[in-house]
């Protein structure tokens, strides 16, 4: 625990320590952890390659700094608690002892199933205790594994089993969400009808539906892991392989595959969740995410395991059976941090007190929020509510990029200002810029957020393509990463994010590419063009706005939408179906014929006394007709 910082001024000095002597600052926060080798170097770097490595030829196994390093001081503590769907059903604690027994039993499955150090392994599964042992296993035999969040649809699957050349599929034979039992094994069977590289897919009994199994291909997990030893010896990796892929929507094109590495990843989780979270010894910990995203891998499997935590696992939906299911978890349990996403705070907020009033919530220490700006009514509405107004609350800033939390607050140590993710961690270099790339020093400024400098987090490339990598994330301001966010730093040097500047949305804190969601629309035989843009959404963050052009011969505009939606949701899946559309004649072009989407943004947010410039306009007439045609509410 060593690594805790306990003060603001332990902060300050942490801080600058970092900045001044970064290779020294890591170095000394990795010795905690258990190397089979030690690095030559800490830290080598060029953000024009651009090349990162941390802990150069170091050897690790990052399981074994999760189990075998805490197994005489904790086998017995709680690892995970898991909550199911149902609350009639029963939870499971499953300890550190059994956690790791778990992971070698699953290891030697996945050997004996053919996978070797290397191979690609797809987790398209619930968020029960098992997913989790999936990405441990994966983790001690070298597999990198690639979590898709079970809602993607089948296409959407396919596309990330085909971009990583998967050897194996990992699912279940249903998915309880809230009233809903999905049928996962489905999706998967329609998805590799549209993939080649596919051996092997390991069921996991969950829900007791039937499915149907494919002779040669599909195997039963309980199946696959009898007999197997419950020792593994974990395999050596560098600190520079591949731990696992996460795919994520950008600006352009399909989804990317983030590759995180071993040594620096591992090393900043835990060093982030000790410090954001000030996580004690005794603490349940609780994070609402989903393992589908990044913040379920760092923040619910990895810091917290690493770190020796009691991380709590929830299968279900935040309003089932009742609205009152966090906060009756919470007292269940009796957590202490809990960490969760604006959506949910707003959804539940909208809920009155009343689902609150029946729960004491009195063992809350520390509450957190993530995946997109918090607006001040919910922040203090969930400070108030839910802190009773006496827990810090931590905004963490954070993309799927970083791996681990950037900015934000150091619960108890950082005062609180709402809405601000307030100042960096230490390591972490962030500057605003303007838009040529200067970077504005000093208080009261906004602009472009950029990192300078490594972390140990820090994305290594794009899964096959590392011109992508480069392009998206260190051309639009050479010799910096570029976030894609926009940022203010106020006059007292805390940091407030803006949200993003590019083509990204982010709907309810899942990031989605506006052209991802135009290319399924056109997928619509009688769509000819789309155009899409993010607007104020009172729950959601943003909600997805779209406009088409259609051939509207001999149909009603009512059906086309409805179509569209459904074309999107089958696409990409529900998270993507457009809240609003738009059948529209024209869409608003430059000469060049670039659609300017400032004017169907502004339309999209019913801010229209003020569109700016029109002049270069081609077809300035189309203004007036779209503006018309949005819904009038
Ligand atoms: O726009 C920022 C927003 O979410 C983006 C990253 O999304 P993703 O990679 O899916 O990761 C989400 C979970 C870490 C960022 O570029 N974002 C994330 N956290 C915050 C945020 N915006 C404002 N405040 C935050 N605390």
């Amino acid at each position: 625990m060593s690594q805790k910082i306990q003060t603001l001024s332990g902060y300050i000095n942490e801080y600058q320590r970092s900045v001044h002597q970064p290779e020294k600052f890591w170095g000394r926060i990795a010795q905690s952890f258990h190397w089979q080798k030690p690095w030559d170097n800490v830290l080598s770097w060029d953000f024009k390659g651009p090349d990162i490595k941390w802990f150069e030829n170091a050897k690790l196994n990052l399981t074994e700094n999760i189990f075998e390093r805490h197994l005489f001081t904790h086998g017995e503590k709680a690892a995970i608690i898991w909550e199911p769907n149902d609350p009639k059903e029963a939870h499971r604690i499953i300890s550190y002892r059994e956690l790791f027994e778990m992971t070698c039993q699953f290891s030697n499955a996945l050997e004996a199933q053919g996978v070797e150090k290397g191979d690609r392994v797809i987790i398209y599964m619930p968020m029960i205790p098992e997913a989790a042992v999936a990405m441990l296993a994966c983790a001690r035999i070298g597999a990198v594994h690639s979590v898709v969040f079970a809602g993607f649809s089948s296409s959407a699957l396919a596309d990330r089993i085909n971009d990583c050349e998967a050897k194996i599929v990992l699912t279940s034979d249903g998915n309880f969400r809230g009233s809903k039992n999905i049928p996962v094994k489905e999706v998967v069977d329609e998805a590799l009808e549209k993939t080649s590289t596919v051996e092997k897919v390991i069921v996991c009994k969950r829900t007791n539906s039937e499915v149907t199994m494919k002779s040669t291909r599909d195997v039963w997990w309980h199946d696959v892991i009898k007999g197997q030893s419950i020792d593994h010896k974990a395999v050596t990796l560098d600190a520079e392989d591949l731990l696992f892929i996460l795919y994520t929507s950008g600006s352009t094109g399909k989804p990317k595959g983030v590759v995180h590495t071993t040594g620096g990843y591992m090393v900043y989780t835990q060093y982030s969740f000790l410090n954001v979270f000030q996580y004690e010894q005794d603490d349940v910990y609780w994070c609402t995410a989903d393992i589908g995203w990044i913040t379920g891998h760092s923040y619910i499997v990895y810091g917290p395991l690493l770190a020796g935590a009691t991380t709590l696992m929830f299968e279900g939906v935040p309003t089932y059976p009742h609205a009152g299911r966090f906060w009756e978890i919470i007292d269940k349990y009796k957590v202490n941090q809990f960490y969760t996403a604006p959506t949910a705070i707003r959804a539940l907020q909208a809920k009155g007190l009343e689902p609150i009033a029946p729960y004491s919530l009195d063992s809350l220490k520390v509450i957190g929020s993530v995946g997109e700006p918090i607006n001040e009514e919910a922040w203090h509405w969930y400070h108030d509510h839910i802190g009773k107004g006496n827990c810090p609350l931590v905004d963490t800033w954070w993309q799927t990029e970083t791996g681990g939390i950037m900015i934000s607050p150091l619960a108890g140590i950082t005062p609180n200002k709402p809405a601000h993710a307030s100042l960096p961690l230490p390591g972490i270099q962030p500057v605003i810029v303007d838009a040529e790339g200067n970077e504005l020093k000093g208080n009261n400024v906004e602009g472009n957020l950029c990192i300078k400098f490594p972390w140990p987090s820090i994305l290594r490339t794009t899964y096959g393509d590392h011109k992508r990598f480069k392009e998206t994330y260190f051309s639009t301001y050479p010799g910096m990463y570029f976030t894609g966010d926009g940022a203010k730093r106020d006059h007292d040097g805390y940091l407030r994010i803006l949200g993003r500047v590019d083509d990204v949305i982010n709907v309810s804190g899942h990031r989605m590419g506006t052209a991802e969601v135009e290319n399924a629309i056109n997928e619509h035989p009688r769509v000819i063009e789309s155009a899409v843009v993010g607007y104020p959404h009172d729950i959601k963050g943003q909600g997805i706005y779209a406009y088409a052009i259609c051939d509207r011969e001999g149909v009603s505009d009512q059906v086309l939408i409805e179509e569209i939606k459904g074309t999107v949701r089958k696409i990409i899946g529900p998270i993507a179906k457009p809240d609003e559309v738009q059948i529209v004649n024209g869409l608003p072009k430059t000469r060049s014929g670039k659609i300017m989407r400032r004017i169907l943004r502004k339309v999209a947010s019913k801010d229209i006394s003020n569109l700016g410039d029109t002049s270069t306009l081609l077809n300035p007439e189309v203004i007036a007709e779209i503006i018309d045609g949005s819904p009038s509410d």
